[in-house]
């Protein structure tokens, strides 16, 4: 209440004449009132009825106005009310030590209104400066609350479109490699059926010819023989390829069959020795568990022609009760350190690597490459269901 009421008065006596003004006013009034309650306290404790009107301007007027309060508080002190009357002159010692006290106080009280106000106007100021800090930092809060929203929701947002377009990727990298299964597939079969039928007519009729060599000249029976030689290279070039594009033996009889016969066309043509150790109990599996395993082995081993330079190889493949694993073993010099890297980061390496880690992932698989100078093996793990009989052949 008493704070309300002085921060009114002090806004107020924000102008400067206003303030001397009510100096002024006060000390008249105190004046005033001493004459009036002089035949009461004459002139026993002199000055002490103004002093009010000096605490009131020092408190509320300010320095200049306090000081002109305290003078003129003194001079109608000195000229109504102290002896002799109506001159300013100060007769005798205790109206001397009088006047002294009185200036005494007077300044005293002034100057301590004063250092309190300033005091006081600079713990306003400062208060103020704390209170805009506390708001701006307030504010700068709520900014960067507003942006670390703004970006988390941003990122998840982005987190999102990256993962379905992850998934976009992988359904499609794992499309492409069924349409190649599949184009492989039927170019194996084109082949075989196709061209090798017609190599196959081809080499009967130069038989035929051969057997007719009688007729012919030495020069033309020797150039028969020569092309039914090279049909029959030709026809087992093409029973090459075309298994090795696609086996055939692999959607008849299964991976055990058809790996066996790979392994043994690949040891013939590349001159590694390779040894295959399977389990007894293999089974049948589903067809893209073994297209997929065909596949790896068959990429493994010709990475071990291809950058080994290992003259022997072994495929293991061991399987429990749910999970299989493939190893592919060879005693080469080792893949370089940073294509390991690359390898391990899933960087990029060649497309066989990659391509075997996507066939693997399909069916929830992992690729691990482990790799030193004299030893390279890479084992390839995924899960299987219980092993599926011979009649999911015809499946
Ligand atoms: N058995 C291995 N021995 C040595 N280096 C290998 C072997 N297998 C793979 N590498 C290295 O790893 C790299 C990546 O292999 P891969 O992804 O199959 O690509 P590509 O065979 O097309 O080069 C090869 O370029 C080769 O340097
Ligand atoms: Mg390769």
């Amino acid at each position: 209440m008493l704070a309300r009421m002085n921060s009114r008065i002090q806004r107020w006596l924000e102008s400067k004449p206003q303030r001397y003004a009510l100096a002024l006013a006060v000390t008249a009034f105190f004046l005033v009132l001493r004459g009036v309650l002089d035949p009461v306290i004459g002139s026993y404790v002199p000055y002490l009825a103004v002093l009010p009107a000096i605490v009131f301007s020092a408190w509320f007027c300010g320095l200049g106005p306090s000081i002109l309060s305290m003078l003129l508080a003194f001079l109608g002190e000195q000229y109504w009310f102290i002896p002799p009357f109506h001159t300013l002159r100060i007769s005798g010692t205790p109206d001397r030590a009088g006047a002294i006290v009185y200036f005494l106080v007077s300044l005293t009280i002034i100057i301590f209104a004063e250092t309190t106000r300033r005091i006081t106007a600079k713990l306003a100021t400062t208060t103020d400066k704390l209170r805009e800090t506390g708001e701006e930092l307030g504010r700068s809060h709520a900014e960067l609350e507003q942006r670390v929203s703004e970006r988390t929701s941003q990122l998840q947002q982005t987190n999102v479109e990256l993962r379905t377009q992850t998934d976009v990727v992988r359904q499609l990298s794992s499309r492409l490699l069924q349409m190649q299964d599949e184009e492989r597939r039927r170019i194996a079969r084109e082949l075989h059926d196709s061209v090798g039928q017609i190599v196959a007519a081809l080499g009967m009729n130069l038989s035929a010819v051969q057997r007719e060599s009688d007729h012919l000249s030495p020069d033309a029976a020797a150039d028969v023989a020569e092309s039914a030689n090279l049909v029959s290279e030709l026809s087992r070039q093409i029973r090459t390829i075309s298994h090795l594009l696609h086996p055939p033996l692999l959607d008849e009889v299964g991976l055990v069959s058809a790996l066996q016969h790979y392994v043994e066309g690949f040891a013939e043509r590349s001159k590694i020795q390779v040894s295959l150790d399977l389990p007894t109990d293999l089974g049948r599996l589903p067809p893209e568990m073994e297209t997929a395993i065909f596949r790896i082995v068959q990429e493994c081993l010709t990475n071990v022609h291809r950058h080994s330079g290992s003259t022997s190889a072994a495929v293991r493949i061991a399987k429990t009760a749910n999970q299989l694993r493939l190893e592919v073993q060879d005693a080469g010099k080792g893949i370089p350190s940073e294509k390991q890297s690359e390898i391990a980061c899933h960087g990029k390496t060649g497309v066989g690597m990659s391509g075997m880690r996507e066939r693997l992932r399909q069916f929830g698989g992992q690729l691990e490459v482990t790799s030193v100078p004299g030893q390279t093996v890479v084992a390839a793990t995924l899960p299987v269901r219980q092993a599926q009989g011979k009649s999911a052949i015809s499946a």
